[in-house]
């Protein structure tokens, strides 16, 4: 396949990174042969689309997502919408026969993420969800040296997501703050990557025991403007908060490891600190999204009086994602760091060549449908408190 022309619905903040990876993909990775064409961009204000579609190289625009599916120039449909309408929309691109990239979580429950993947599983579809930070190349290093055994048998998988930009009781309830449209508050909109890492590089994990709270109970209502964002009157009156701000977790692994979780956006001074460490019977790994091209590494087999933990910079070309594979750096050589935005090329990167092969490359519906098990076993456990069992596929 020379071309995968996409249709893209939504463009604010992850809209903006996706059109920006499928822009930057052919020049960093010049050995897939699938070309992404930024055909059409989806939005419901015409006006705004348009802005958001010439600012971002868009070929089109389509105001109405039924128009979008319809369209026979579309090979990919790519959802970076909120929460409550990742499902329907991925649904129908499936069985338009689209290929389907959904944003994270993939559903608002587990019923609703089953419904999606035995769609795409029906339509016979490529199918993958962003959780981006799988291909941070450190991430993926941690995941290679687990696999390699660096690591041995896994006692310990303990994260933390912490955020502090919903602190201020004045800020608008905006659309991450409603349940009915996210789903859930730090839970799914924080833990879902970390239980996505910890399923990834640990393993299947078969019960919880979770907390949650909302700090701020009541905000600003967001002003009238948007019925899907859950906009209501505004004029100075409050509605109420039915979203988590912040959730802790035990977590048990099928494989006997044991996992703390944590996820809030009331934590003052971290911005996106997305951090983890795994401890094994030979050494322990520790990786934090603020020094992304870093994993701290001890290794148990040191000897000497030398034993401690080292910083190994993932920018060298034997690093994953970061070689060509004729040889060369596919980005910057040793050193020259590279950020947030490569998450998503590499990414997408991934998708190309699963559309070529006609793979869903991981993290999958399937994949996802496992998160979701784990948020759903989180949310039961809060609700009666003690330990909940996760649901499996
Ligand atoms: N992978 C990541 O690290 C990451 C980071 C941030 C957000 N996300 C996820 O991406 C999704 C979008 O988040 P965001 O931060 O870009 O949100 P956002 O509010 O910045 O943008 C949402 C976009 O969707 C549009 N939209 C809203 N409702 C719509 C509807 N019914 N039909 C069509 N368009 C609609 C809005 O106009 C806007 O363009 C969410 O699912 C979120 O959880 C993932």
């Amino acid at each position: 396949m020379g071309e995968v022309r996409v249709g893209l619905v939504g463009y604010s903040f992850m809209g903006r990174a996706h059109s920006n990876a499928y822009r930057q993909v052919p020049f960093y990775f010049p050995e897939i042969e699938s070309k992404p064409v930024l055909q059409a961009l989806c939005g419901r204000n015409e006006a705004a689309v348009q802005a958001a579609a010439a600012a971002m190289g868009w070929e089109d625009v389509e105001t109405d997502f039924e128009a979008l599916i319809a369209r026979d120039d579309i090979d990919l449909i790519d959802i970076a919408t909120p929460n409550n309408v990742h499902v329907a929309m991925a649904i129908k691109a499936a069985q338009a026969g689209k290929h389907v990239f959904c944003e994270k979580p993939l559903a608002m429950n587990l019923a609703e993420a089953r419904q999606a993947l035995a769609a795409v599983e029906a339509a016979g579809v490529v199918h993958m969800v962003c959780h981006n930070y799988r291909r941070a190349p450190a991430v993926s290093l941690a995941k290679q040296m687990i696999a390699d055994g660096a690591l041995g048998t896994i006692y310990h998988w303990r994260s933390q997501y912490l955020q502090d930009w919903m602190m201020d009781p004045e800020m608008p309830a905006v659309w991450r703050a409603q349940k009915a449209v996210a789903g859930s508050g730090a839970l799914g909109d924080l833990l879902a990557h970390s239980i996505d890492l910890a399923l990834w590089l640990v393993g299947d994990i078969e019960r919880v025991c979770c907390d949650m709270e909302t700090f701020v109970k009541e905000r600003p209502a967001l002003g009238g403007v948007d019925a899907t964002l859950g906009a209501t009157a505004g004029g100075g009156e409050k509605v109420k908060v039915d979203v988590d701000d912040g959730v802790v977790a035990l977590a048990r692994f099928a494989n006997g490891a044991l996992g703390t979780m944590e996820a809030t956006r009331f934590a003052p001074g971290h911005k996106n600190y997305n951090w983890f460490e795994v401890n094994g019977s030979k050494g322990s790994i520790i990786f934090n999204l603020e020094r992304m091209n870093e994993l701290e590494y001890y290794s148990g087999d040191d000897e000497g009086g030398l034993q401690g933990f080292r910083t190994i910079q993932a920018t060298e070309e034997v690093h994953p994602f970061l070689g060509l594979p004729d040889g060369g750096g596919r980005y910057w050589p040793p050193g020259h760091i590279i950020g947030y935005e490569h998450t998503f090329i590499n990414t997408v990167a991934d998708l190309l060549v699963g559309i070529e092969k006609g793979e869903s490359p991981a993290p999958n519906f399937a994949d996802a449908v496992k998160t979701q098990a784990v948020l759903e076993a989180c949310e039961g456990s809060a609700d009666a408190g003690g330990w909940a069992e996760v649901e499996t596929a």
